[in-house]
């Protein structure tokens, strides 16, 4: 069977940028920039861009175009020792990220709905925590799951499902045509209109002016890093598999610093539609900043509902950014799907259609578990670990066995032949030796922080079965399915630039 592929370059470019931009860009990133002090945070941001981000983009398009093959494929294609590197993201991102990552945007979709009669009142505060979550006491008590986003729940998974089960050009591209477009006009929308709210420009400063001495904090580094890995879908596998359905001459390169600069830009931009509404809440309620929010992962769901309370046509303010939020997530969710299974349909050589159909079940089962009265803190614990270990580490082990046990120089030639910018032998060293050693420094800080505190406060019971056990169960199930013989025979074929 003939591989997929886009249709045109400019539908991959969307469909790369739709798994790129998410909610990681606005509920994610807007609570990172508001706890690390605005300003402060752009920096480590960025240099996490330059860094490793755009590095990285680079070598996984690079390595899914080369190998022609989702990241279980290309990584067999290297030797079938690495297979399991491949398996084990597209399982952790599956079975772990997008369970928890499709309860949000449930959320949203039942926030979009509440937001018409600003369902909230005036204290959106305990309508989040107390009547929408009922949040329970402890990770243990999982108490009765919430109606409201078992709903969200299955509309999530359904639209998710329609979109992959239609493939690669009628499915993803062509959603993702019609998503990006109307996400960056909704997005411009709020952002012209939260700067005529009163306030806006205090909102402003705070996100533009830096605060040098919040650098010092290794905390700040070490979200910023793992913010980058989650906003640009790095360590995925995702990016890897949507490169594989490239026509043999695409430009690597110039779509990897697209979709970056387009991802990181969208951020940047959506925040100052959060900074301005931060603002112009301050100025409304006579206090600083900094106190408008008392929990920073609640900003999207607390400060911004209190803030449509509080101007006019806030209903429609509120409808437009719950949308933005719902088709951002979505596009991105349904990514990460295709990830697993064009790596199941690689391998095994499954229908697509019954393969996609099990799959969201699985997952739409799974993501119950986040739908309960202790999802949101079993959110906080599976989030932690798997960005910040999870995918930091598979992009350390990326840069290793890619820069060290495989051509390294053939897969600059092979981008270079094809693309219009050319990639220098400064890459190379920052793929075998830069960027992995600030990622490992960025590892060995976070695990110093989660050993001396238990992080978040929880207990070290719910952080080791929740948080590390989930890693190492999508491990377990990543080597088994790396040890289960190829029915396809697709690794046998070479790679591009060996052809
Ligand atoms: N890249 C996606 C996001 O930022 C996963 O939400």
């Amino acid at each position: 069977m003939a591989r997929e592929q886009w249709k045109s370059e400019w539908g991959f470019l969307m469909a790369a940028v739709g798994s790129a931009i998410g909610l990681g860009n606005i509920w994610r990133f807007s609570y990172l920039a508001y706890e690390h002090g605005g300003g402060a945070f752009l920096i480590p941001y960025l240099v996490a861009l330059f860094t490793a981000g755009i590095p990285l983009l680079i070598l996984e398009y690079a390595l899914g175009h080369e190998r022609i093959g989702s990241a279980p494929l290309a990584y067999a294609k290297i030797s079938r020792r690495w297979e399991w590197l491949g398996w084990w993201p597209v399982c952790f991102v599956l079975f772990g990220i997008m369970l928890y990552y499709s309860a949000v945007i449930a959320w949203c979709l039942d926030y979009f709905f509440y937001a018409f009669r600003l369902a909230w009142g005036d204290d959106p505060n305990t309508f989040f925590f107390k009547r929408f979550l009922q949040i329970s006491a402890s990770p243990a008590e999982l108490g009765e799951v919430r109606t409201p986003i078992l709903y969200g729940l299955v509309a999530v998974w359904g639209l998710s499902w329609w979109i992959v089960y239609r493939g690669v050009q009628r499915g993803i591209e062509l959603a993702n045509k019609i998503l990006m477009p109307t996400l960056l006009l909704l997005t411009a929308i709020l952002v012209f209109w939260s700067l005529t709210l009163d306030g806006a420009t205090t909102g402003l400063k705070a996100y533009v002016t830096p605060d040098f001495t919040r650098l010092s904090d290794p905390k700040v580094w070490i979200d910023a890093y793992s913010q980058i890995f989650f906003t640009l879908s790095l360590g995925f596998g995702i990016m890897i598999a949507y490169a594989s359905y490239l026509p043999d001459r695409a430009d690597i390169t110039g779509n990897a610093l697209l979709t970056a600069f387009i991802n990181c830009g969208y951020s940047l931009f959506a925040g100052i539609a959060v900074f301005a509404v931060l603002g112009f809440m301050a100025t409304a309620e006579g206090k600083p900043l900094a106190e408008v929010v008392s929990k920073s992962i609640g900003l999207a769901f607390v400060a911004y509902p209190k803030a449509m309370s509080l101007m006019p046509g806030g209903n429609l303010f509120g409808a437009v950014f719950f949308l933005c939020l719902v088709v951002a997530g979505l596009s991105s969710a349904v990514s990460i799907i295709e990830a697993f299974v064009s790596a199941v349909v690689d391998k095994f050589g499954t229908a697509r259609g019954p393969l996609v159909t099990g799959v969201c079940v699985l997952g739409f089962l799974g993501s119950i578990v986040f739908a309960t009265r202790a999802g949101l803190l079993w959110l906080d614990i599976v989030d932690h670990f798997l960005t910040h270990y999870g995918l930091v580490l598979v992009g350390v082990l990326e840069c290793v066995v890619i820069g060290w046990f495989f051509d390294l120089p053939m897969l600059r030639r092979h981008v270079n032949r094809i693309s219009p910018i050319r990639l220098g032998k400064i890459w190379d060293l920052l793929i075998k030796g830069f960027v992995p050693l600030v990622l490992l420094v960025i590892l060995a800080g976070d695990l110093y922080q989660d050993i001396t505190q238990p992080y978040g406060g929880y207990s070290w019971t719910a952080l080791i079965l929740i948080g590390r056990d989930w890693l190492l169960i999508n491990l377990a199930l990543a080597v088994f399915l790396a040890s289960r013989p190829w029915r396809t025979g697709n690794h046998r074929h070479p790679g591009r630039g060996l052809l």
